[in-house]
């Protein structure tokens, strides 16, 4: 037995070959086929739980303590201002990287046949980190996270029927206090943890199920170049690593140059104005201001929802995956579809805040028709003209549409989340952000 095969077996008992296949497509380890998105957010998840649970040895989860326990941690411990801002900063790229990885794994159409149960698998992980980030953003305890929180409760308060309850049982009780800091730190340390493990794990198994990422198609030189395949070790191992070390690199950098922000402690008493809600769920504050509160807290997010998850189950002319945006009319589309949005959204903004005002689109009517009904019915028959007209102007099949509209209301929530973060100053008004 030569050298090599000997190798070869110890490497096929080994658990990393139950992980990882020993050959994989060449033509799928691109770097630029994936951009190493997943396994970013998988460095990211490390990051997290490492320093994480640095920070659980000195964290007092009441509202005397918890702002002092971070000060101290911060500045009495070895590297604490450091670790912290590791975790801030980890924390803040995951969700970004997340939905980038997203992105990436429906323009290239790898959520189809075998791959659709790790779509769904994919936004159960999404949900997490969403949970995740929200549940650890009221810890520290100052005047942005109390705030932050307490915007986002009153906006789930809004939601008819279910949401005053469910508010007061996130608080643990009517308002923010000692139930709402404890609730929200079993839910971060050990709950979404856990969950999010247990998700993940399934997630690369399915990969693995599915003989790894989808492959592109083409075009290629030869039949030979197109299926050929090169062992994992050195090829794509090398290639992790470097994203892993870069992307740890990048964090470290940040959380020194810039530390992760601890304001005032929290006092209930003064309001900071304006009131923001964690940065990522800014789009559906900006959703508020233009919409009543049942379409902007519960019908557009839960149709936004379902959308996500039908995206597998919608018939398509045929399951064409492994090319970014499917095909080159595809990228054409996807790009016409991005520009629109970045002119019809700000547009709408605009003309939503003067000219229309708060009254409404039909003065004189109920709010739900005015600000709710009304304005809802006009984005979707604006949304099913640019569909049809995209798929006619372009002879485009439906995956090639689908895949439109989504890029179109992607961008849209970007755009309403930059407005929310940056275009709007004191009571919530429109302003240039070099104004505030
Ligand atoms: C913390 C979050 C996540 C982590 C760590 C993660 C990790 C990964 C990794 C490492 C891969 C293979 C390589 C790559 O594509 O970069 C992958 C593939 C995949 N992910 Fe995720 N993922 C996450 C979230 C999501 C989400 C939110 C979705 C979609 C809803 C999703 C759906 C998929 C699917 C369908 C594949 C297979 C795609 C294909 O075959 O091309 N993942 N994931």
């Amino acid at each position: 037995m030569t050298e090599n095969n000997t190798n070869n077996q110890r490497f096929r008992r080994s658990l990393i070959w139950h992980l990882r296949p020993t050959h994989v497509p060449e033509r799928a380890i691109r770097f630029t086929h994936t951009f190493g998105l997943g396994g970013m957010a998988l460095v990211l998840v490390f990051l997290l739980v490492f320093t994480g649970i640095l920070m659980v040895f000195s964290y007092e989860p009441s509202p005397e303590r918890a702002w002092q326990s971070i000060a101290a941690f911060q500045e009495d411990v070895l590297f604490g201002s450091l670790i912290r801002g590791v975790h801030f900063w980890s924390a803040n790229l995951l969700l970004p990287v997340t939905l980038l990885h997203l992105l990436r794994v429906f323009l290239t159409g790898g959520f189809h046949g075998r791959r659709c149960s790790n779509w769904l698998l994919g936004l159960g992980v999404l949900a997490c980190v969403l949970l995740s980030g929200f549940t650890g953003y009221l810890l520290p305890w100052d005047q942005t996270a109390y705030w932050a929180i307490t915007i986002c409760t009153e906006m789930l308060g809004l939601v008819p029927g279910v949401g005053p309850g469910l508010r007061s049982a996130i608080l643990g009780g009517s308002e923010i206090g000692s139930a709402t800091i404890i609730n929200f730190y079993a839910l971060h340390v050990v709950l979404t943890p856990m969950l999010l493990f247990a998700l993940l794990s399934w997630h690369f198994w399915q990969i693995r199920k599915a003989g790894g990422v989808v492959s592109p198609t083409g075009p290629f030189d030869n039949v030979r170049e197109a299926h050929r395949t090169v062992p994992l070790v050195p090829n794509l191992v090398i290639k992790e690593v470097v994203v892993a070390l870069v992307l740890i690199a990048l964090v470290l950098v940040l959380a020194i140059i810039f530390a992760a922000p601890l304001g005032e402690p929290a006092n209930p008493g003064i309001s900071p104005n304006p009131a923001k809600a964690p940065w990522y769920f800014l789009g559906f504050q900006e959703l508020l201001i233009h919409f009543d509160a049942t379409f902007a807290i519960l019908v557009i997010p839960l149709l936004a929802a379902a959308a996500l998850i039908a995206i597998p189950f919608i018939r398509y002319e045929g399951e064409i995956s492994g090319n970014w945006f499917l095909t080159p009319k595809g990228r054409r589309m996807a790009q016409a579809a991005a520009v629109a949005a970045l002119v019809v959204v700000p547009l709408w903004i605009v003309v939503d805040d003067r000219i229309i005002g708060p009254d409404g689109w039909l003065p004189g009517t109920a709010r739900l028709v005015s600000n709710g009904l009304l304005p809802f019915a006009l984005m979707l028959i604006g949304a099913s003209a640019f569909y049809l007209a995209l798929r006619k102007s372009f002879n485009a099949s439906r995956n090639e549409a689908v895949q439109s509209l989504f890029v179109l209301f992607f961008v849209a929530f970007v755009v309403l989340t930059v407005a929310g973060a940056w275009f709007r100053g004191p009571g919530m008004m429109l302003v240039w952000p070099w104004q505030m």
